[in-house]
């Protein structure tokens, strides 16, 4: 009978164990896709930004439903969010610089987005 406590007494205590042990596998799992999540908020900011300001009348960008066609669309390749605000801050050539009318921030939201949602394959 105490040799059967004993085994049952393990038996609870591995469980307690195993059940202690899986605890922080989880959060980790739990963790992951929230990492990953897009801020859907910048992305609809950037959105409202992009066709209130003109980009549309220059640039194709499918998620904006826009079809400009005199400075590259933006769709495709492989721009990363950096470059993107360079280029709306300083402009480039035919692209004007909206450094001085945009906030940093407005900026940043534009960058954040183009580069979300611009389709990988064009
Ligand atoms: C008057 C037309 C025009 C407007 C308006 C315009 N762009 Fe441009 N944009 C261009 C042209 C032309 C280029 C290419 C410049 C170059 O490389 O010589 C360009 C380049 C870019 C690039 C870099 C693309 C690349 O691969 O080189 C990004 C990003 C961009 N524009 C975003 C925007 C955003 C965002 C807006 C609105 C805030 C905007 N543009 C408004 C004409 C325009």
């Amino acid at each position: 009978m105490a040799k059967q406590m004993t085994a049952m007494t393990r038996l609870g205590l591995a469980t307690v164990a195993l059940a202690a042990a899986s605890v922080p596998a989880a959060a980790l799992f739990a963790q992951a896709p929230a990492a990953e999540q897009v801020d859907a908020a910048r992305i609809a900011k950037g959105r409202e930004l992009f066709t209130n300001w003109g980009c549309t009348g220059c640039h194709s960008l499918v998620d904006a439903d826009s079809h400009g066609d005199v400075g590259p669309h933006l769709d495709g390749g492989d721009r990363t969010e950096e470059f993107i605000v360079s280029r709306i801050t300083n402009g480039q050539g035919a692209m004007p610089a909206f450094g001085g009318q945009l906030t940093e921030k407005e900026i940043a939201d534009l960058g954040y987005y183009i580069a979300h949602v611009a389709k990988k394959a064009n």
